[in-house]
């Protein structure tokens, strides 16, 4: 099959990648959440798995079938429980890839009862922190860490913003306002930074991309 003809490079690695969304309830029926499919972390987390490694992968809400090579599967909802899960598992890996889309906001107080449509607008909302921020700060020396950038605008700017402040190792930026590749898609554009390098992967099925992305982090990192 394809796992045994695949090389083993990430024999002996841990990694842990997260997908999906991430959903913020406000009450019974309804929530804040964004367009992620899931579709880029669970290549990702299958293609590491495939090349030998140990994978753990924390999952938002998604339709996908988890890849059957991936052993530990976490489910989480919400950005707190992400948080949670990811500061658990952290410190075990040699590399963390976030591939996870967190809600940037949450809702201040959970209702558990239904709102009613006149008062919802007077929701209070407030900022998820910021995960891949804190293992930034966190991290040990070796440890990899890779994140992802969604943007529309000056894209490698803010991306190379993002690898700086967030003390990633490398960043993925993906450009989420074209309608062919992205979100909710099969395929994928990417481009990579580090604070060396800059690679492009030209349009691609998702799996391809994982694929590239997985050969860069073994050819850069070790
Ligand atoms: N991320 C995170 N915690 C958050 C928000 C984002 O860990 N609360 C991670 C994502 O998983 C991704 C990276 O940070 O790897 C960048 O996410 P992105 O949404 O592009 O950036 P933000 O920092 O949220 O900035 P903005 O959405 O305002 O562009
Ligand atoms: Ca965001």
């Amino acid at each position: 099959s394809e796992y045994l003809l695949s090389k083993k490079d990430f024999m002996n690695k841990k990694v842990l990648v997260t997908a999906g969304p991430t959903v913020e309830n406000i009450d019974p029926v309804r929530f804040l959440s964004n367009r992620s499919s899931g579709r880029m972390g669970y290549e990702l987390a299958r293609e590491f798995a495939n090349r030998g490694a140990e994978v753990t992968l924390i999952s938002g809400p998604t339709n996908l079938r988890p890849p059957s090579i991936v052993k530990k599967i976490i489910r989480i909802e919400s950005a707190e429980e992400l948080r949670e899960k990811v500061l658990e598992d952290f410190e075990d890996n040699d590399i963390i890839v976030m591939t996870a889309a967190v809600s940037d906001l949450r809702i201040k107080n959970y209702s558990e009862q239904k709102l009613k449509k006149d008062t919802i607008v007077n929701l209070e909302i407030e900022k998820n922190p910021d995960i891949i921020k804190e293992l930034g700060r966190k991290k040990r020396v070796g440890q990899i860490l890779v994140g992802f950038a969604a943007e529309t605008e000056n894209l490698k700017e803010n991306a190379i913003k993002k690898l700086k402040e967030k003390k990633m190792d490398m960043i993925i930026l993906n450009d989420v306002s074209r309608k062919d590749i992205g979100f909710e898609k099969e395929e994928n554009e990417v481009t990579i930074f580090t604070s060396k390098e800059e690679l492009r992967l030209e349009k691609n099925h998702k799996r391809i991309i994982a694929n590239n992305i997985c050969d860069f982090i073994f050819s850069t990192f070790f």
